[in-house]
């Protein structure tokens, strides 16, 4: 496994393992800290290189971007187990992973251009308007990632299912054809997420009425009444959500004419945890 710093390394290592600039490979952008569905995407990342004979195989990309941080507690708190995610890599047949120092994501002096924002991160008021500027630092770092590993693909969990429209967006844009992966469950049903270990007792059964929210509302007929089952579920466990919406799930802008497919999508504080979590709507079933 390749363990890769800065742009220089990476350009070296892409000569090495290409013959040219762009390294290549399928990217799995993460923070670090990676769990069971980091592995998941990894596996992904990794069988979709072997189909293509990419040499530079699966890449992880560890850097916890401050530009996307609302709370400066949260990017303090943010956990960085670094050794044990390198250790994790190796064992999971990653090929190289890109773990910068951020002055190497925004070289200081350097303009850092602010990249057009695409409607789906200001329209639909659900974490554009929860997180003000989230998207902008996400915007920034995945248009960095992407010229600077060149990926020819990359990975996204549909857990940020809104970060996953906009990581389709800059794809689109930088040539990176971007895959998303179905979300990750505990058995009891909490999407895995780096910030889970900050639930602890009570706080981790209260997290649960977010999937419960949503097999509430994949029973109901109408996007009303399955908006109006996940508000009455989120309060009965004590939550005050952010947002417990059914939208359209390729714009996720409000329900009108000539919606194809459906979303219910969910985001709630438990403790000092902001949660998140989505399902296609209606008929969704659970699977962990
Ligand atoms: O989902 C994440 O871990 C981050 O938002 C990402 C995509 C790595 C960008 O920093």
């Amino acid at each position: 496994m390749h363990v890769v710093r800065t742009g220089q390394e990476l350009a070296d290592l892409a000569r090495e393992l290409t013959g040219s600039n762009r390294l290549g490979g399928v990217l799995v952008p993460t923070m670090g800290a990676l769990h069971e569905a980091h592995l998941a995407l990894i596996r992904r990342a990794r069988e979709v290189a072997r189909r293509n004979d990419d040499p530079a195989g699966c890449v992880v990309s560890i850097f916890v971007n401050p530009a996307q941080f609302n709370e400066r507690d949260d990017f303090e708190r943010y956990p960085r187990p670094l050794e044990d995610d390198l250790a994790t890599c190796e064992r999971d047949g990653v090929c190289v992973v890109f773990a910068p120092a951020p002055d190497v994501v925004y070289p200081p002096g350097e303009p850092s251009p602010d990249f057009e924002l695409p409607p789906i991160v200001t329209q639909p008021r659900l974490e554009d308007t929860a997180r003000p500027g989230h998207f902008r630092g996400v915007n920034r770092v995945l248009h960095r990632l992407f010229e600077l590993i060149a990926p020819r693909a990359a990975v996204f969990g549909e857990k940020d299912y809104q970060q996953l429209i906009l990581a389709r967006h800059v794809g689109r844009l930088k040539g990176v054809d971007v895959l998303g992966h179905p979300t990750v469950r505990a058995p009891d049903g909490l999407a895995l997420s780096s910030r889970n270990v900050f639930l602890k007792g009570p706080l981790r059964q209260q997290a649960l009425a977010l999937s419960r929210s949503l097999i509430a509302a994949s029973r109901e007929p109408t996007p009303e009444r399955a908006e109006r089952a996940m508000n009455h579920v989120l309060r009965e466990a004590g939550l005050t959500p952010d947002y417990a919406v059914v939208r359209d799930a390729q714009t996720l802008a409000r329900q009108g004419p000539g919606v194809e497919q459906y979303r219910a999508v969910v985001a709630a504080r438990v403790g000092v945890v902001r949660l998140l979590d989505n399902a296609p709507w209606p008929g969704w079933t659970m699977t962990t």
